[in-house]
């Protein structure tokens, strides 16, 4: 009998900081993509916002609603059994009311069943992180680039400024956030976020330093046509076998090669 492995948790996170073991988070919107990251051994499958961007094509991650993040955050969290599961709190969720954020975070756990939430903002939402983490619901803390604060911040850009890093970081940190994810900065800023803080940090285009990493499986797939941000590796080409395939499909479809007496079945 196949044992079920036992699930990432934030202690375990906590421990792989403190052994120096690197955490791996890649995103994932549906069922089979969340199944084949587990079984990879992904240690946390973030359900993001990106989803608005990468699956419903949008061209920011605003438009996203509870309902689309508790959709697909139930399919990705039923996929799974080792990795820890952390879906988005969408925009403005974490911006309005504590009592809003703390709602509709619990409404997430409950329906979608998943281990954690993350919230985009550290010093200003230190209060609603700390709300959270009180009311049982684990929490990571996204800092750097804000892409929920695209207009805000003048674009997608670097976030150059060490000093609201370091105070967004220690205040997730102080609010009781388990990890912070640092989006877009200099590789520095990044390590001496790493360094001060006894919570994990989770890189994106944040450099080599941080205690884990974190893709949009589909960016390093390349299952997407069109920008691929510089801090992408692309670790597959699979939108072009995807389309050889489609186009191999239509010219079998055309000669009538497909299907064949074998695809057929018999009188
Ligand atoms: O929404 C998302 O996928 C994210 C990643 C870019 C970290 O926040």
């Amino acid at each position: 009998m196949n044992e079920k492995p036992p699930r990432v948790t934030v202690k375990t996170l906590q421990a792989m900081k403190r052994k120096g073991q690197r955490i791996s988070m890649l995103t994932a919107y549906d069922y089979p993509t969340a199944k084949m990251l587990d079984e990879a051994k992904v240690d946390c499958i973030l359900v993001g916002d990106s989803l608005g961007m990468v699956v419903q094509g949008k061209s920011t991650t605003i438009p996203v609603t509870l309902e689309e993040m508790i959709y697909h955050g139930e399919m990705v969290a039923r996929a799974t059994d080792r990795a820890m599961v952390i879906v988005d709190l969408p925009f403005p969720v974490g911006q309005l009311s504590i009592a809003h954020t703390v709602e509709s975070a619990a409404n997430i756990m409950k329906r979608t069943q998943c281990q954690a939430v993350k919230m985009e903002g550290g010093h200003q939402q230190a209060a609603a992180i700390r709300a959270l983490v009180d009311a049982g619901i684990p929490t990571i803390a996204h800092i750097g680039l804000r892409p929920q604060s695209v207009h805000a911040l003048g674009g997608y850009r670097v976030q150059r400024d060490a000093d609201q890093l370091m105070t967004d970081a220690k205040a997730a940190e102080q609010s009781g956030a388990f990890a912070v994810l640092i989006e877009c900065v200099p590789p520095d800023l990044a390590k001496l976020a790493t360094e001060q803080l006894s919570v994990p940090t989770i890189g994106i285009g944040a450099g080599p330093h941080c205690d884990g990493q974190v893709l949009v499986t589909n960016d390093m797939l390349g299952w997407n046509s069109g920008y691929v941000p510089k801090f992408v590796r692309r670790y597959a080409d699979l939108r072009s076998e995807a389309a050889k395939a489609a186009k191999q499909f239509c010219e079998d479809v055309q000669k009538g090669t497909f299907p064949s007496a074998e695809e057929s079945f018999g009188s």
